[in-house]
């Protein structure tokens, strides 16, 4: 396996911030309810940007910070389950707004894990030697999927994008991935559906195209599945937990995180926690994550950073990253 490490992330979220107070005066919920079930306090949600808007400013984001140029870029994928359209793929279309020209660019959706299946593609394909760089893109514009009048689910999803560039390296900055899918549990999270409809069926048969969601369930299978990957990942690795820096987790939902936190024993001071202020962002909330922790300068060259992400599918991913970037 060739050497792969990140050097620049980027991400980037609608302007208009919406609060659980304003969720309030459209629907029947409270905000000590929402922030003491899912500790989210606020989400940004799009007036108007597209998945492909909110993508290409990620990107571009990502290359100033990997000082890199958008040619020389051999691989874009966004990894959304709220694509602008089927066709074009998003990915497509940041091609052209980065100018990207030289790239492969499609679209993946394992939903919430769909960076962490992005990173493990990306590792793939540079396997081969014919990709020496490549750009992953989480990207969601969920609040158009989003059933609004389901509170169960409405409060807990916001818009946004992030990306991180991948270059072949000296150092092993990407490694332990392992990417699955449990596609037997498929019905506990389901959006999008498109009606089958054409002139040789008598009756269209509707279908709800919105967000339909098993709330316990994800709960249970991301709980077991955050504990078993990092446990993985310490085995194969040959680490101890006290050898891990950072854990990024998909920003879900706090309890879950509290509860990966304490099985596990390690401090939720290691964790990068930043639901509250964005609230569920799915393929988007590992890199935008990642890019606080960089932009922060909480990530150290050195620093070994567990990220895991699980949803819809059923699926999940995770990976060993060694941050190799310099401040
Ligand atoms: O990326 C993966 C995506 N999926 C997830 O992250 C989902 C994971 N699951 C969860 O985060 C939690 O299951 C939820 C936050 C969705 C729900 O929390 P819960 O503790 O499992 O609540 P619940 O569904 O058992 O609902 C408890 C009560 C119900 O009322 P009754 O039947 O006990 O009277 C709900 O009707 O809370 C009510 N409720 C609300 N009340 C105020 C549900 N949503 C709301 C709301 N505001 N927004």
């Amino acid at each position: 396996m060739r050497n792969i490490e990140i050097i620049g992330t980027g991400s980037y979220t609608p302007k208009h911030m919406v609060t659980n107070e304003m969720l309030e005066t459209i629907m029947d919920t409270s905000n000590e309810w929402i922030v003491s079930r899912t500790g989210i306090e606020s989400r940004h949600i799009s007036t108007g940007e597209e998945t492909s808007d909110l993508a290409t400013k990620a990107a571009l984001e990502a290359l100033k910070d990997g000082n890199l140029q958008a040619e020389e870029i051999d691989l874009v994928i966004v990894a959304t389950c709220s694509p602008d359209s089927l066709v074009p793929s998003v990915a497509c279309k940041v091609q052209k707004n980065i100018g990207a020209h030289n790239a492969m660019a499609f679209d993946i959706n394992a939903a919430c894990s769909g960076f962490v299946f992005g990173l493990d593609i990306a590792r793939g394909f540079m396997a081969s030697g014919r990709f020496k760089t490549a750009l992953i893109i989480g990207a969601e514009v969920l609040s158009k999927i989003i059933n609004w009048e389901d509170r169960s689910t409405s409060i807990l999803f916001g818009d946004g994008a992030g990306a991180a560039v991948l270059k072949e390296s000296t150092v092993d900055g990407l490694s332990y991935i392992n990417c699955k899918s449990e596609g037997e549990k498929w019905e506990a999270l389901t959006c999008g559906s498109v009606a089958l409809e054409n002139p040789f069926i008598m009756d269209t048969i509707p279908v709800n195209s919105k967000v339909t969601m098993e709330g316990k369930e994800i709960y249970k299978f991301a709980v077991k599945v955050m504990e078993s990957e990092f446990n993985r990942i310490l085995n194969e690795a040959k680490l101890n937990k006290e050898d891990i820096d950072f854990i990024v987790p998909h920003q879900a939902n706090i309890r879950m995180i509290e509860a990966f936190s304490r099985k596990i024993g390690v401090s939720l001071e290691k964790f990068i926690i930043n639901l509250n202020r964005f609230g569920n962002t799915s393929g988007a909330s590992i890199p935008i994550a990642l890019d606080e922790g960089n932009k922060s300068g909480a990530f150290k060259k050195g620093n070994k950073i567990v990220v895991i992400g699980f949803g819809g599918g059923l699926t999940f991913g995770s990976a060993l990253i060694t941050w190799n970037k310099d401040l």
